[in-house]
């Protein structure tokens, strides 16, 4: 890492240092003499960008590569053939359906909601630019079980206008299901800059598309529950202040929130953000606590396991795959309808935000002892202290609005679901395939 950032640091300094040493000599020549030395000078400092661009490219950068960057990539897109796929993708097979542009359709959630709209007779076409926050691997076998059911995932980046507005005009989505985001709390210190690129710029480029698009679709799309932050009153209700996020994720999903308002407000676009409550199930994320622990108790590597001050237990509010899927269709269900055209609102449009939680808190301690129970093998347990760099001690949804207005109820508790995971993980891992990371 430092050896990259003296790199940094020598490069621009280069053609600086050129001239210096040589206007002396440059000073008492012929004009065309110092004419040849300034082209010179300015075609060292175009080799000094090339350079700056090739050493902060990912082969010298040991850590995932920034998406903000990858962006830089040009996804192939267009042609007839590929026009054709995101139309049969998106074809509405039963009455009353819907179609739906499902972004970050690659990732846990996303390859979860596409498979049950699919199921139900819905259009959708995924939309996801495959980055390597996490093995991406475990995203190729999602988009291959995606496909195997009718679903296409169109490769490419939310921020990409030019890419989102040709997807309207070949298909009038009557909703957006948006996944799409930079997940993870602590990796935000790495990468600063892939949380602002996805959740921020892309999320506004997305909403951009969607107010000019002819009709507008109705926008559901994940918060999170870190939007709740240092706020201990429990359960956590959406009423409840948000103004205090404790991480660069927290702060972007709590702007997304603002930015929805906002499009809202000028637009007539229906929004609906869902605050997700930690996640998990079969095709889960590798970078999530359970997911991990279960890999490292199978390696017979030690796990962390954090406690808050003076031996107070981190819990959370596991929520199972299958109760937030629900969750999802039932608010893209009871969405209205966007009201603007024209890129012009027309009139008020619906604005919501829900939880959706499992309303029961359960203490890490215990998420690993169930895992040894499921796993036959007994976790090496290192207990350190909470670190203060973006998780909370605990979190804990109030989830009766959700189930008022969705009719949401989660059904699943945590032994059922892990059962199902640890099933899925032995499974997926086994087979030929490596170990996750
Ligand atoms: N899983 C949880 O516990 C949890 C909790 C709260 C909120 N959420 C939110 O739910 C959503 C889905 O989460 P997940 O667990 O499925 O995460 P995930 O990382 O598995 O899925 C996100 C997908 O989006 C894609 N993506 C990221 N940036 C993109 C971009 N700029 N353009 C195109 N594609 C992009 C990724 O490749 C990935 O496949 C995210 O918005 C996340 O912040 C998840
Ligand atoms: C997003 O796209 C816009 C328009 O192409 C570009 O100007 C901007 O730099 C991008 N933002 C990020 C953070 O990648
Ligand atoms: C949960 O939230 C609702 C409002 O949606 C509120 O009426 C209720 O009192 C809350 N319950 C608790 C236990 O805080």
């Amino acid at each position: 890492m430092s050896k990259q950032m003296s790199h940094l640091d020598n490069i621009p300094s280069t053609p600086g240092k050129f001239k210096m040493d040589k206007s002396p000599y440059i000073h008492n020549r012929l004009r065309w003499h110092s004419s040849l030395a300034k082209l010179t000078f300015w075609s060292f400092m175009f080799l000094g960008l090339i350079l700056i661009f090739f050493f902060r490219s990912p082969s010298s950068n040991p850590l995932p590569q920034d998406p903000s960057r990858r962006s830089l990539r040009t996804y192939n897109w267009g042609g007839p053939a590929w026009e054709k796929r995101v139309r049969s993708s998106s074809r509405i097979r039963s009455r009353n359906g819907i179609s739906v542009l499902v972004t970050g359709a690659a990732g846990f959630v996303g390859t979860h909601v596409s498979a049950a709209l699919k199921r139900r007779g819905d259009g959708v076409l995924g939309l996801d630019n495959f980055n390597d926050y996490y093995d991406p691997s475990l995203k190729r076998a999602r988009q291959a079980l995606l496909e195997r059911s009718g679903v296409f995932i169109v490769e490419g980046d939310i921020n990409d206008s030019a890419l989102l507005r040709k997807l309207f005009e070949v298909v009038a989505f009557t909703h957006v299901m948006h996944l799409a985001a930079q997940a993870g709390v602590r990796y935000a210190m790495e990468n600063p800059g892939s949380y602002v690129h996805s959740n921020i710029a892309g999320f506004v480029n997305l909403l951009e598309v969607c107010k000019s698009a002819n009709p507008q679709p109705a926008i559901v799309w994940a918060s999170s529950s870190s939007v709740y932050g240092l706020n201990t009153k429990v359960p956590f209700s959406e009423r409840d202040r948000t103004d205090q996020p404790a991480s660069l994720y927290a702060a972007t999903k709590k702007a997304g929130e603002e930015i929805a308002h906002t499009y809202n407000h000028i637009y007539g676009l229906s929004l609906t953000g869902l605050r997700f409550f930690t996640v998990y199930g079969p095709w889960g994320r590798p970078d999530m606590a359970y997911f991990f622990f279960t890999r490292d108790i199978l390696k017979g590597k030690s796990i962390s396991i954090f406690e808050a001050a003076n031996h107070g237990t981190v819990a959370r509010d596991f929520t199972y795959i299958d109760d937030i899927v629900k969750g999802c269709l039932a608010a893209l269900d009871t969405a209205e309808k966007s009201t603007g055209s024209g890129g012009k609102k027309k009139g008020p449009a619906q604005l919501r935000v829900f939880n959706l939680g499992n309303t029961s808190p359960v203490p890490v301690s215990d998420l690993v002892s169930i895992l040894e129970r499921l796993l036959k093998v007994n976790a090496k347990r290192n207990i350190m202290k909470l670190p203060r760099n973006g998780d909370v001690q605990f979190t804990h949804a109030n989830i009766s609005l959700a189930q008022r207005e969705l009719g949401y109820k989660p059904s699943t508790d945590l032994q059922t679901g892990l059962k199902k995971f640890v099933r899925w993980y032995l499974s997926y891992y086994s087979g030929g395939k490596k170990a996750a990371g």
